[in-house]
């Protein structure tokens, strides 16, 4: 049933019933351990209809359910990847993942819900880019998915289209950049502009931090000494632009007290940002990437250009060979709150636009499908975080912040079916030869990983088992999402309420002004 596409004149529910979908709408799944965020427990999980409706010891088998043996098993939420970028136009081509592909990989790899980025046009209106982007987006999706939508551009109409966004359309999260300049990039009046009508409207404001003038000026300076290869887009973009921008951000984010979420965690540097800030008790959120986590920079210095190029996204993998292991320990101990990809993956000839001029070279690296078990390898099996922490900062984290929990991000009675049959102990070896992702390079390639999927769940059908797909194009839903996330804004109306401004009532000033002809 692989790539089996509803036609477009029919709903879903207009879709004939076949015997291997009824068997389908009801699953129990029989001794496995559920690893919820917060505790694990032996039990028996029951769905039917796509959703959670018993979960306990020793389940009776009700009729027409199809069994799952979980013995030896973890059974988690289904992944939710927190930034991705599906056939996205950008840097003079289109992203090679669309949303069947990139979808289909997720749900192999254990992810059952993304969350992806329509980022509209310099004078585009946001609603049409979000129109424009549910249409690519509905008739593809194989999981269940969401949008951030860009503030790439200030002007006449963006404050409304933010409004209509959060008040009809189910957004409740807005990307602004720092860089990319003369295409995303604000300016930090805008961006003062920008959260302000985002905090009125009670969404999250997200940042992509980096200083892009400074970026602008050191690309010029590798020009003029003739760095021309991929190394050149490490070097023009050093940790410091990042941390600088990520400081600042919160700086203004800060002025109107706006819950704020920086995507992309690269460095140490603006993680210690982010964890300094956290500490003086203002509301930010960091998500580190599986590239941030699971690979480094050094491959930049590769002399194999494809290579080099494969790792090119912006903000750089950092050479500092400690970064993934620093980033993962603020993540296990809660100074970093959950993780994304930022999938955006381009092949080798489109990555050769770049080829004389590492600043053509499209920006963006795989993730996809491997992060769940990169970040079990590098996370669990390396003895930093426990299989709880694993799934917080897999899905939990990421429905709370995005505001889609309970129904997203945990096991329990009334939750989305969407769940994982997780093997710890098997392992796997990730390979641009086996994954499901379109593009022709993986940024793990190579890399031997504990913790398998060995069945995925989504809208609680099998989608993913013994190795094979068994998606329908299309058959993922748009998730809305509500205002005022409590994960946010829980703290930031206290905050609003003992930061009030402080007006001084006094007597007023009746004493002499200074004119040019004297005091008068
Ligand atoms: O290199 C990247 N990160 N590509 C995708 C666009 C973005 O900046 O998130
Ligand atoms: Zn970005
Ligand atoms: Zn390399
Ligand atoms: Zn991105």
């Amino acid at each position: 049933t692989d790539g089996g596409t509803i036609p477009r004149d029919m709903t879903l529910s207009m879709v004939p019933v076949d015997e291997d979908a009824t068997a389908q709408a009801r699953i129990l799944i029989k001794g496995g351990k559920v690893v919820n965020a917060d505790h694990s427990f032996y039990a028996d999980v029951y769905i039917e209809d796509g959703t959670v409706r018993q979960v306990g010891k020793d389940l009776i088998t009700p009729g027409g359910a199809k069994v799952l043996d979980a013995k030896g098993m973890l059974v988690i939420p289904g992944g939710i990847d927190t930034h991705t970028h599906m056939q996205m136009p950008f840097m003079g081509t289109v992203a090679v993942d669309d949303f069947y592909k990139g979808t289909r990989a997720a749900l192999a790899g254990g992810t059952t819900m993304i969350i992806d980025h329509c980022l509209p046009q310099k004078g585009e209106g946001l609603m049409d880019a979000y129109e424009k982007w549910r249409g690519w987006a509905d008739p593809k999706v194989c999981c269940d998915y969401s949008l951030h939508v860009g503030v790439t551009w200030w002007g006449d109409g963006v404050p409304d289209d933010i409004t209509t966004l959060c008040q009809e359309k189910g957004v409740n999260s807005f990307k602004m950049f720092m860089a990319y300049k003369g295409l995303f990039m604000l300016t930090d009046d805008e961006l003062y502009k920008s959260y302000s009508v985002i905090k009125e409207n009670g969404a999250l404001a997200m940042m992509h931090a980096e200083n892009g003038d400074i970026i602008e000026e050191n690309t010029k300076k590798m020009a003029s000494l003739g760095i021309t290869g991929p190394e050149g887009h490490l070097q023009s973009r050093p940790e410091d632009v990042e941390a600088e921008a990520t400081t600042r951000s919160i700086c203004i984010a800060n002025q109107v007290n706006c819950p704020l979420y920086i995507v992309h965690v690269m460095s140490r540097s603006a993680a210690d940002a982010i964890r300094k800030a956290r500490s003086e008790g203002k509301v930010v959120f960091g998500e580190p990437i599986a590239a941030s986590l699971g690979t480094d920079g050094t491959h930049y210095f590769c002399k194999n250009w494809r290579h080099a190029a494969g790792h090119v996204m912006g903000p750089p993998l950092r050479p500092d060979p400690t970064t993934p292991g620093y980033l993962m320990d603020l993540l296990a101990n809660g100074d970093l709150q959950l993780t994304g990809t930022d999938n955006c993956t381009f092949n080798a000839d489109q990555k050769a636009l770049g080829k004389d001029d590492f600043s053509k070279i499209p920006n963006g690296v795989n993730g996809v499908e491997d992060r769940m078990s990169v970040i079990w390898e590098k996370g669990v099996i390396s003895g930093k975080m426990d299989a709880n922490r694993f799934v917080a900062v897999t899905s939990t984290n990421a429905a709370k912040i995005f505001n889609m929990y309970p129904r997203k991000g945990v096991i329990q009675v009334g939750s989305d079916a969407d769940i994982v049959i997780w093997d710890p102990e098997a392992t796997r070896v990730i390979s641009k030869d086996t994954h499901h992702q379109a593009v022709d390079f993986n940024i793990f390639e190579g890399m031997e990983c504990h913790g398998v999927p060995v069945i995925t769940i989504s809208q609680g059908r099998i989608v993913w088992e013994d190795g094979e797909l068994h998606v329908t194009q299309g058959a993922g839903r748009f998730i809305p999402r509500p205002l005022h996330a409590p994960e946010a804004y829980n703290k930031i109306l206290i905050r609003d309420k003992v930061n009030q401004p402080i007006k001084v009532e006094r007597e007023p000033y009746d004493g002499p002004i200074w004119t040019p002809d004297g005091p008068k």
